[in-house]
């Protein structure tokens, strides 16, 4: 124990060689990597003792590595269910007598401190935060070089596997509203929170689906703090994802609740069109979702053209496509003051539902 691979090693950002999104993500170099890393705990006692300093609220299971290696079958490659920028994420079971479904990120030990941080972060917010559309940490291990989160298992996988499949049905409009709306209560209910959270790396890959295409926010490894007091915003390393962050925050570091609503409105966009926020295999003009879109999203007849094809003309209410259109375009202003807060973006979200919900309905399919 206690031997964490952020120590004393290399500080290396937010990659990773088993990314599977061609998405680039954005890093800058931390100076004050060095002076948090005395600060942070290295194994499962030092990690429960942070969470009760943190008033922290969910029951967490701190599980050996073997234990995991047991319930993937030896972390098999038929398990495997996903991969991004810090591992790789396998199915399993827990529990004795009604085995609970899960699934197991294992980072990749690359030896990294920002791999450690993000770990953590996750543990903290997770550890705490608790809402039906964000998704739900079961416990965790901190053992030797390991750092692995254990979630609750969403059948349906991601909204990126949906959206951009060639082989997967395309989704129902309502469907997409549906996504939309569970999505934007779950940045609502952050940005609302006691201590209000700042996600910053908003986008369909962290997005995932319950059989009912509930949706549940997942990977908190970059959420924030948000500004407390009488402070604007949170100075930060600048990280996310290219093609989903906030022109302001790209340029500033400066991190408010506003970046997360800019970047709703790509994933809005992307749930609109079908398309990829950044897509080199397109036109040039077209590669930059947003830079494509932006121009049609005020009009009443040329926004119809951008919904994704693969949705039948007879397929959507007209009238549903104009407003989600233009909530992605607010959401999208240059101005991060001048974008709808997250509560207003779910109150307009609840009327373009089918059948409509009553405002305080938060379980649509009553699930
Ligand atoms: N709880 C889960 N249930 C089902 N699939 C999951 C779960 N968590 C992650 N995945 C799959 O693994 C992918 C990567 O997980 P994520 O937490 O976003 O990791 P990363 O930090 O590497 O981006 C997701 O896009 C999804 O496809
Ligand atoms: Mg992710």
């Amino acid at each position: 124990m206690g031997n964490c691979w952020f120590r004393g090693i290399s500080y290396v950002n937010r990659v990773s060689s088993t990314a599977k999104s061609e998405t680039p993500k954005i890093q800058s170099p931390s100076e004050r990597d060095r002076s948090d890393e005395s600060r942070l705990p290295s194994n499962a006692r030092e990690v429960e003792a942070m969470r009760l300093d943190s008033a922290a609220r969910n029951p967490l299971t701190a599980f050996s590595f073997e234990e995991l290696r047991k319930v993937t079958n030896g972390f098999r490659q038929d398990s495997l269910i996903g991969g991004g920028g810090f591992g790789r994420v396998y199915k399993g079971a827990v529990g004795t007598g009604e085995p609970l479904q899960v699934a197991v990120k294992v980072h990749d030990g690359d030896n990294s401190f920002q791999g450690h941080r993000e770990w953590l972060a996750e543990v903290i917010f997770l550890g705490h935060l608790s809402h039906p559309n964000l998704v739900k940490l079961v416990g965790y291990c901190c053992e030797d070089d390991h750092r692995v989160l254990v979630y609750e298992y969403m059948p349906l996988g991601s909204v990126e596997s949906h959206l951009f499949s060639r082989v997967m049905a395309p989704l129902p409009w309502a469907t997409r509203m549906k996504i939309a709306l569970g999505a934007a209560r779950g940045l609502a209910f952050l940005h609302e929170a006691e201590k209000p959270v700042i996600y910053r790396d908003f986008k369909t890959s962290n997005i995932l689906l319950d059989y009912e295409f509930n949706s549940k926010l997942s990977d908190f490894g970059l959420a924030k703090d948000g500004p407390v007091g009488d402070m604007s915003h949170v100075s930060t390393r600048i990280m996310g994802t290219y093609g989903y962050a906030a022109p302001e925050y790209i340029m500033t570091g400066h991190l408010t609740a506003m970046s997360d609503v800019y970047s709703y409105g790509v994933v809005l966009l992307e749930l609109v069109t079908g398309r990829k926020s950044l897509d080199k295999s397109r036109p040039v003009r077209e590669q930059t979702l947003t830079d494509w879109a932006l121009p049609m999203l005020t009009h009443k007849k040329k926004v119809l053209a951008i919904v994704d094809p693969r949705i039948g003309f007879d397929d959507y209410p007209v009238r549903s496509v104009q407003k989600a259109a233009m909530l992605a375009y607010h959401c999208l202003n240059r101005n991060p003051k001048a974008r709808p807060l997250m509560r207003d973006i779910v109150a307009s979200l609840e009327p373009l539902q089918q059948p409509p919900l009553l405002p305080d309905d938060h379980t649509p399919s009553g699930s």
